[in-house]
């Protein structure tokens, strides 16, 4: 079989079981396995495959067809650009989260005061890297209650050769206010949360993502267990600035803006949209 035939046959069958970008897919996972990029494969159409390639090609298919994520079988996903590594026990860097990226970059543009970005529930980094990468002062902290995705963004901040960035297992920021060794001082905080926000009846009828690591996807009955309790840390926060970027799904506007009001009266907030429309990303600022 010959690199043209093994994505023929591969889109045939994804396609078949609608996935729905089957001819990318089938491409992208047989770059995988040949450890080439696409190009130098689409040059090379009749390539002859090995007896294994062929094998684990049929296999990845297979698993693709299960619901796996593209971004589990070929172990990696782009986000703002920069690739990062990925496995079951991370949440796939979505592309809506890449919003938060952007508007803390505009954020921070002309700022030259000492800022403290912190991301709560980092899973792979993809959020504490790129703004590590793209901002280049302040001081980055990352928290998960995940040891083993703690261990991902570990190797995902070597492979971008950050080593500026902390990070510490516990639950959102505790690991932060409970520690005497590191106090937060007097600077700006900018802290982001894409925390699980999925309710279980939402969860059950997603089925693209039932093979991602349900502690990074189920909020508690309403979705919003983890804000609320975040909302309840911020206020033992004795900072002056303080900016909070919460992602949320489109239905938890009205309810998180009523925790906002109930739980801290003292900040301002603003709902912004994603590039579908929808309400997606919740900024909270005590300035
Ligand atoms: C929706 S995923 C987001 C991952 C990553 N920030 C992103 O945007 O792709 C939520 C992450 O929060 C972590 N998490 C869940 N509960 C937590 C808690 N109480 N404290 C800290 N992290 C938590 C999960 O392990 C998971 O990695």
């Amino acid at each position: 079989m010959t690199i043209n035939q093994a994505i023929i046959e591969s889109a045939r069958k994804l396609q078949k079981n609608k996935i729905p970008t089957p001819r990318l897919d089938a491409d992208l996972l047989l770059s995988f396995i040949l450890k080439k990029p696409r190009e130098w494969m689409l040059a090379r159409p009749k390539f002859k495959l090995t007896k294994f390639q062929i094998f684990k090609i049929n296999r990845l298919v297979r698993r693709r067809i299960k619901g796996v994520p593209l971004a589990y079988l070929v172990k990696e996903k782009e986000f703002y650009g920069l690739k990062f590594k990925v496995n079951k026990h991370v949440l796939v860097p979505r592309p809506e989260t890449e919003m938060m990226v952007d508007v803390i970059r505009q954020q921070t543009a002309d700022s030259r005061q000492q800022i403290i970005f912190i991301d709560v529930g980092t899973g792979s980094g993809c959020i504490i890297i790129t703004l590590a990468k793209k901002i280049r002062f302040g001081r980055f902290i990352a928290t998960d209650m995940s040891k083993k995705a703690l261990k991902i963004a570990k190797e995902n901040a070597e492979l971008h050769n950050l080593h500026n960035i902390k990070f510490l297992q516990g639950n959102l920021l505790s690991p932060i206010i409970n520690n005497p060794q590191s106090p937060i001082p007097n600077p700006q905080l900018i802290i982001t949360a894409n925390l699980p926000y999925l309710t279980p009846i939402q969860l059950k009828n997603s089925p693209t993502v039932q093979t991602e690591p349900k502690n990074a996807l189920l909020g508690g009955s309403d979705g919003l267990k983890y804000y609320r309790e975040l909302f309840e840390q911020l206020k033992t926060l004795k900072n002056k600035k303080i900016t909070v970027l919460c992602e949320i799904d489109a239905g938890q506007s009205g309810p998180i803006a009523k925790l906002i009001k109930e739980k801290l009266p003292e900040y301002k907030f603003q709902i912004k949209k994603d590039l579908r429309g929808l309400d997606r990303l919740v900024k909270i600022e005590k300035i």
